[in-house]
């Protein structure tokens, strides 16, 4: 989500004329997109508007800007730190260009949040994204040929450690039309790829006249649109709703690629009625074989908490329990992290301490990362397709050392990472590849 709030503002500034640098040194102003999910990612921010505090001792021209989910929690905080001197909502973010303008002119401090962040978006705010989402959802990409496509905002759910229904508001779905056009104006810009975004995507619901879309709506006007060969969807919430029809709109639709990214977070009832999940370990796994039914080869991702309140050690083993039957292709998994106004923070104490947290991290990476080593190593020998992404992150093995030939990566359809050598020139092209050699995350590869 962040990533696609990135690019929108990135395009609509060089729309308005400013350039994008590479570093501080060069920047007028430095924008940090935020995110409040952990307190890790909020030290980090805080970390680098320490250094630009340092840096504006001695330029106390330069801009700095908060915008994301951050500067909403903390609002008029963030303007008391020394460094900042814009702080901008998600929801204001169509507003960027007008507060960096005037505050590179006229060097005062502003800010721009939602009031109530609950209360239902009103219809010019609602405009106002959405024009901004169909103007700037084209342009500067990370990834050659793929793009984000917002299909709903905000959450909900209130899962009780989770911070996302305070900084991001309510859950709204986009209507059809708009997302279908979006797709289209980037099809015709020639990306192959897209991904269907929202908290809960698989609970998209939108309705017009008589008709309500739905997620496998989505799906099958998206795979209509020429051009766009690969649709994904992220993240899937456990539940029963509209399960079965996305499932086999996957299993009908080429393009719509066999992955499903399904948080389980844990796998002890006790835990998961305590974040407030409304599903147990047993009803997820249904849903889990339920999906392999419908789509055999289909790739499954997971999200795991570790050490929420109360999580005991036979709490964690029932998560162990649940990765090793859930068979995931990967799962993240996160450390606890109290976030401010969420009911497990308000109720609940964080008695697990760090050193259990870091513990029980490591073993049920430790699990799944045997489970990945099996289902990677299957794909050795085979020829696979993959989207090119572009240059590995190895850069002694790409460009500098092998100019025709350097180290490229791709992902095939259910989300493997692929490593092969190639010409840079395959980056956002389909290319056939050969695994020769798998690793737990990665497979190897040469071009067919
Ligand atoms: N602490 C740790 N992890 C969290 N997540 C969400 N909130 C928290 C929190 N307070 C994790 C969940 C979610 C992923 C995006 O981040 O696993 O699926
Ligand atoms: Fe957070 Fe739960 Fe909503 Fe996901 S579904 S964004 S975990 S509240």
């Amino acid at each position: 989500m962040n990533k696609l709030d990135t690019a929108l503002v990135s395009s609509s500034l060089k729309d308005a004329g400013f350039a994008l640098v590479d570093s501080v040194k060069e920047a007028d102003a430095v924008l940090i997109n935020t995110c409040s999910v952990r307190e890790h990612a909020e030290q980090r921010v805080i970390s680098h508007l320490g250094h630009l505090k340092h840096i504006k001792e001695s330029r106390p021209d330069l801009v700095v800007g908060v915008i994301g989910c951050m500067a909403q929690r903390l609002g008029a905080k963030l303007l008391e730190h020394k460094a900042v001197d814009i702080v901008c909502g998600p929801a204001q973010i169509p507003q960027i260009t007008k507060l960096l303008t005037e505050t590179l002119r006229q060097r005062k401090e502003t800010i721009t949040i939602t009031g109530k962040i609950r209360r239902k978006t009103t219809q010019n705010e609602s405009r106002a994204l959405e024009d901004f989402e169909s103007a700037y959802g084209i342009g500067d990409r990370y990834i050659p040929a793929q793009a984000f496509v917002r299909a709903m905002r905000g959450c909900d759910n209130f899962c009780a450690y989770c911070i996302v229904p305070f900084v991001r508001g309510p859950e709204v779905s986009r209507p059809p039309k708009a997302i279908i056009d979006q797709i289209r104006k980037l099809a015709d810009t020639g990306v192959k790829q897209i991904t269907l975004l929202g908290q809960r995507v698989n609970a998209y619901k939108y309705q017009t006249g008589e008709k309500t879309y739905c997620l496998a709506d989505l799906l099958r006007m998206a795979s209509d649109v020429e051009g766009i060969e690969w649709i994904r969807f992220v993240t899937s919430y456990p539940a029963e709703e509209f399960f079965d029809e996305i499932l086999h709109t996957m299993a009908a639709l080429p393009k719509v690629c066999n992955y499903l990214h399904i948080p389980a977070q844990s796998g002890s009832d006790k835990i998961l009625r305590a974040m407030n999940r409304h599903y147990t370990a047993g009803h997820y796994l249904q849903l889990l074989a339920k999906a392999r039914a419908i789509v055999p080869d289909i790739a499954i991702a997971g999200d795991f908490i570790v050490g929420f309140p109360g999580e005991t050690q036979i709490d964690f083993e029932a998560t162990v329990e649940l990765v090793k039957k859930a068979r995931y292709k990967n799962c993240f998994i996160f450390k606890y992290s109290p976030r401010p106004d969420t009911t497990a923070d308000k109720r609940l104490a964080d008695d697990v301490p760090l050193e259990v947290k870091k513990i029980r991290n490591i073993e049920l990476l430790a699990v799944q990362e045997k489970i990945s080593n099996q289902l990677s190593a299957d794909f050795l020998g085979k020829e696979v397709k993959v989207l090119v992404e572009g240059l590995s992150k190895k850069p002694h093995l790409n460009v500098a050392e092998n100019p025709d030939n350097p180290q490229l990566i791709g992902r095939t359809e259910t989300d493997y990472i692929v490593v092969f050598n190639g010409p840079l020139s395959l980056a956002g092209q389909f290319a056939k590849v050969k695994i020769t050699k798998t690793s737990p995350l990665t497979l190897f590869a040469e071009l067919a």
